[in-house]
């Protein structure tokens, strides 16, 4: 998979895929995550990506032109699958969303907004999906993109090594995951179930399956339904 992020802070996106496991994933050639600053593909010398809203109000609104330019370019060297806005009301990602995006997407372009949001018409006529990762409002796309590049990249098969892997994931088959414990077995008196310690697998698994449908009813009921 390739992910092709365009942003006017591009500084907000070196960390996360410079460690761990995203790291790993793209050093083994299994995801290509491209960064590109839209101020290069500013027209004017002040390298200008926004300018004043028509009709007035608060904050200043991205231009057309620099954001159409670099899809341009990059439409022009391969296919994508889809053009996606990172917006506060875009669908609201969830791990269905990544499952579905991971398997069926090999190229996608994600925008990322600032100052109060991109010119409408870049919305009608070149984005093609528009995903919010929650209801509450960022400073600008960077972060929320770098959560959705995060989800899809470890659903990639070989991203995961059995110790992360995904099949236990909360959210996975509608449950959030269990509670987990390592050593020592008892900390000051806190004792790690003693199930855990039985060493018998199928009891241990009906076990996790119980936690999970617990926890689910405790804290997310809705996912259930
Ligand atoms: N940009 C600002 N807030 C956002 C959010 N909640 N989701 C996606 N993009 C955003």
């Amino acid at each position: 998979m390739r992910i092709d992020i365009l942003s006017a802070v591009p500084k907000l996106l070196e960390g996360p895929f410079s460690h761990s496991i995203l790291k790993r994933a793209i050093e083994n050639g299994v995801a290509e995550v491209v960064i590109h600053n839209l101020r290069d593909y500013a027209y004017d010398k002040h390298k200008k990506l926004d300018d004043y809203a028509f009709g007035g109000g608060a904050g200043m609104v991205m231009l057309i032109e620099p954001i159409e330019r670099c899809i341009d370019k990059l439409k022009a060297e391969r296919e994508y699958d889809e053009v996606i806005y990172m917006t506060p009301d875009g669908e609201l990602f969830n791990q269905k969303m990544a499952n579905q995006m991971s398997v069926n997407y090999k190229n996608i372009i994600i925008l990322c907004g600032h100052y109060k949001g991109i010119d409408e018409r870049i919305r009608e006529h070149i984005v093609t999906r528009e995903i919010s990762v929650g209801d509450y409002v960022l400073t600008g796309g960077e972060l929320a993109a770098a959560i959705v590049a995060d989800a899809l990249i470890r659903l990639i098969p070989s991203v995961l090594n059995d110790e992360t892997s995904a099949l236990t994931d909360s959210f996975q088959d509608d449950l959030l995951a269990p509670p987990v414990y390592t050593r020592p077995a008892d900390y000051k008196g806190w004792k790690v179930p003693e199930i855990l310690l039985s060493g018998n697998q199928k009891k241990i698994d009906e076990w996790r399956e119980e936690q999970a449908i617990k926890r689910t009813k405790e804290r997310r009921p809705d996912l259930l339904d």
